[in-house]
């Protein structure tokens, strides 16, 4: 069967590499891919946006696609789930009512209240008097969110009041991220180890994904301006079985029950992004309704069982006879960007070092690429690739993806020294 990836980044790379090792997936389209799609065997890029709806919906038909998986929120958010079940398409991902949890941060903030899930203390607001009165009532550290998309950068973490002040001010003034902006969410800021909590759903029932952890921050020791992420590994040594237990009675279950019976059934990815305090308890920062980027990439290079299958499992609310197998070893991926990310980009510089043999458990998976008039693979992006390897230990599973960092190079490449030390100090502290 033929089989479409909705995305271009390193995510929808993973997705579409584990699609085209099932044996049932004679296919995978991917709109609009990236270079790593373009070369990688079985898949192909399709020329068309992963938000241009309609055009997905005609080319999905005309290509006859068994299913369509989708990576990122936007179209999400904008009802391409919707629309494809309008026309009569299987699509995996949460409907657009359902994606409110990740498309408005006031709607995820009151939905847990309602529901009685673990989350910062907080208030939403339209209008800035009143957002200035809370915060003046407010202890410092504080948390500034926009309500709507604003690709992972609308969240200022305040060291004072003031700051605080400011930030509710650009964004309720819409200066700083448009109409995502106008509505604010100011909450208590937590403190802890973040980590990432990904589960696959059916609209009833939940299959949790191997744990894994994130590196937002840009810089080694976990400094400088936050990013969509750095880098990630799996599993993450913080997740023991206890943590597990806690996070799906308190968090994923009832998130997943409380949609349902508020007439959002929740079918795909789900993601909670999630702070442990140093007695263990976790708590929600915020919802993602996809799989994350980058931790997809190692999760996915980790998974054992047939990718397209776990999709149709999902699809045919079958994941309660469903099981997901992962290899035992850890993986780690360092992606690597191009310089001024997470700000603006230079794109269009020719990477060396793609051509090389892959090693033995080793994966670069493809983000901000692209293929340029003379057929080399050139920058596209601010998240350029992401340099997966597994290995018994993480320290050995770094020091593989470290390697073969070093074999690629462009100008202006930057990535983290750091990714996966965090976990490597936990193995080491036995
Ligand atoms: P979000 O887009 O909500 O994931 O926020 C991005 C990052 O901001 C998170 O990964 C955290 O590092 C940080 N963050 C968000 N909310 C809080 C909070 N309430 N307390 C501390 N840090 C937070
Ligand atoms: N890695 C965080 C995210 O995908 O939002």
């Amino acid at each position: 069967m033929r089989v479409l990836v909705i995305g271009g980044g390193g995510r929808e790379h993973a997705m579409a590499w584990a699609l085209a090792r099932s044996e049932r997936v004679s296919e995978v389209l991917v709109a609009p891919g990236n270079a790593g799609t373009a070369r990688e065997p079985k898949v192909r890029n399709v020329q068309v946006g992963a938000e241009d709806i309609p055009a997905l919906v005609q080319m999905a038909r005309e290509h006859q696609v068994a299913f369509t998986v989708v990576g990122p929120e936007a179209p999400l958010v904008a009802g391409v789930v919707d629309a494809f079940q309008e026309a009569g398409l299987r699509c995996l991902g949460p409907t657009a009512d359902a994606a409110e949890l990740e498309g408005s941060k006031a709607f995820a903030k009151a939905f847990m209240a309602r529901n009685g899930i673990p989350t910062a203390a907080y208030e939403s607001f339209d209008h800035l008097d009143a957002a200035q009165d809370y915060i003046r009532e407010q202890k410092a550290p504080l948390v500034v969110k926009a309500d709507g998309l604003a690709s992972g950068k609308g969240v200022e973490v305040a060291a004072t009041k003031d700051d605080a002040m400011l930030a509710a001010e650009r964004m309720l003034s819409g200066q700083a991220f448009g109409e995502a902006g106008r509505r604010v969410v100011v909450e208590e800021c937590l403190q802890g180890e973040e980590l990432s909590f990904i589960a696959l759903v059916d609209g009833e029932d939940v299959l949790a994904m191997a744990s894994s952890q994130d590196h937002k921050p840009r810089d080694d020791g976990d400094q400088g301006p936050n990013t969509g992420g750095m880098g990630a590994y799996s599993p993450a040594p913080l997740m023991d079985g206890p943590l597990y237990e806690r996070v799906m009675e308190t968090i994923v279950r009832p998130t997943v029950r409380g949609l349902a019976a508020e007439g959002r059934p929740y079918q795909g990815f789900l993601y909670a992004g999630l702070m442990v305090d140093e007695r263990g308890e976790p708590r929600v920062l915020e919802y993602n309704c996809r799989l994350g980027d980058p931790e997809a990439q190692p999760l996915l290079f980790r998974l054992r069982s047939d990718f397209a299958e776990l999709c149709m499992a999902a699809l045919d609310k079958e994941l309660n006879a469903t099981t997901m197998e992962w290899d035992p070893r850890t993986a780690v991926g360092v992606v690597m960007v191009a310089a001024g990310y997470p700000g603006s980009v230079e794109r269009g510089d020719p990477i060396d070092g793609l051509d090389e043999p892959e090693p033995a458990d080793t994966k670069v998976f493809h983000g901000g690429t692209a293929i340029d008039g003379e057929g080399r693979v050139v920058t596209n992006g601010g998240r350029v690739l992401c340099c997966c390897a597994l290995g018994e230990r993480v320290s050995d599973a770094q020091a593989a993806a470290y390697r073969r960092v070093a074999g690629i190079h462009w100008d202006g490449v930057f990535y983290r020294r750091d990714i996966g030390a965090k976990a490597i100090a936990r193995e080491n502290r036995g």
